[in-house]
């Protein structure tokens, strides 16, 4: 007999091709990180963040830890929306407690592609322990603005002197050379074994009117273009008003995955029943009141019933989350 067994799609694929799944798939924001004292513990012997994201053992170890331990959907690259800047010559360092920290950005930025090369390696190693496996693998990329607002005020923003810059003469050549080092960093990331890639505009809230357009959705539906036929995630975070436009500039299959403040009904009925949307809960949901957070699970699942959804939080886990909270939410997404 050579009759074909029929193969599976994984479930965040097929969600992501607009197709109702029985179980919402789903995968966390930060689910691997600081909230995970077996995260800790490698961060520790890896001493600072970056030796971390650069050694490929021991970050496609942490990438693992919480999909085996949750039983999550989605693998989520262990690596940072920063290493473009710091492949493209500005100097880039984690300090403890602080965030990142980035040296003040060169008149002329000199490429050095070659650092990127162990985050390869990582997906590589994903990819392979992955294998005939439900579980997608995600690589992912900081959108142009976001990352250039950590370029100009050289680590956490305030917006004002990102907002000068957008109206200078440099602010062009700057968001090329960002988005050709991205589209050439997220399709290495796809070779190397990505099969969807996120677009993290984190700080798309900030941008308004025709400036969230021209800064956000077109510079993020470039990479989206450059990378077909691989799904893409956009996340432009607190940007979330005019979705039905960016959809006119969107081909192929793709998600929106949505912030917290932003109602997963109002955007659906927005953009339509065919497109996959990713998201919501409040990651505070799973810090506070423990008997409220069943609920709110419920009232999500039944907002997304029926519809082709990935659940996630609208920012990343926290990092004084208790890990049993994370496992029930997981439990209870595949409880249905
Ligand atoms: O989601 C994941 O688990 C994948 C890994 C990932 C990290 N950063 C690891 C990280 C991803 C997808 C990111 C994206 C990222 N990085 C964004 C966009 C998403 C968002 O959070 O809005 C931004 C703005 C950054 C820049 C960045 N990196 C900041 C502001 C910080 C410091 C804040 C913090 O949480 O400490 C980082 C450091 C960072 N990136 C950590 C992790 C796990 C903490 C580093 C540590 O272990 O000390």
């Amino acid at each position: 007999m050579d009759e074909k067994i029929p193969v599976l799609k994984k479930p965040i694929l097929s969600a992501l091709e607009g197709n109702v799944q029985k179980k919402q798939p789903i995968w966390l924001m930060r689910q691997a990180g600081r909230h995970l004292p077996e995260y800790r513990e490698i961060r520790a012997k890896a001493g600072d963040f970056l030796s971390l994201v650069t050694n490929p053992t021991q970050a496609a170890e942490v990438t693992l830890q919480p999909v085996r331990k949750y039983g999550m959907d989605g693998s989520i690259l262990f690596s940072d929306i920063l290493v473009v800047p710091w492949a493209m010559g500005q100097g880039l360092r984690f300090e403890a407690g602080e965030g990142p920290k980035l040296d003040p950005m060169p008149d002329v930025l000199e490429k050095q592609l070659d650092v990127l090369l162990p985050i390869y390696e990582t997906l590589r190693i994903l990819s392979s322990k992955l294998e005939n496996t439900s579980v997608t693998q995600i690589g992912f990329v900081g959108a142009p603005w976001t990352v250039a607002t950590y370029m100009i005020e050289q680590g956490k923003p305030s917006f004002q002197k990102s907002r000068d810059f957008l109206v200078s003469d440099r602010s062009k050549t700057l968001f090329k050379q960002i988005i050709k080092v991205t589209i050439a960093y997220a399709r290495a990331q796809v070779k190397a074994g990505a099969e969807v890639i996120k677009i993290f505009d984190s700080w798309a809230g900030q941008l308004l009117g025709s400036d969230l357009h021209k800064w956000s959705y077109e510079p993020m539906a470039e990479i989206g273009a450059a990378l077909a036929p691989t799904p893409v995630i956009y996340f432009p975070r607190g940007g979330e008003n005019y979705l039905q436009d960016l959809t006119t500039l969107l081909s192929g299959n793709y998600a929106f995955a949505l912030g917290q403040n932003t109602s997963i009904t109002q955007v659906r009925e927005a953009i339509g029943p065919g497109v996959c949307l990713q998201g919501n809960l409040n990651p505070d949901v799973l810090i506070n009141d423990e008997a409220k957070q069943e609920e709110a699970v419920k009232q999500l699942l039944s907002e997304v019933q029926g519809t082709p959804h990935i659940v996630n939080l609208g920012h990343g886990v926290r990092k004084d989350t208790n890990p049993k909270r994370v496992q029930a939410l997981v439990d209870q997404i595949k409880a249905g």
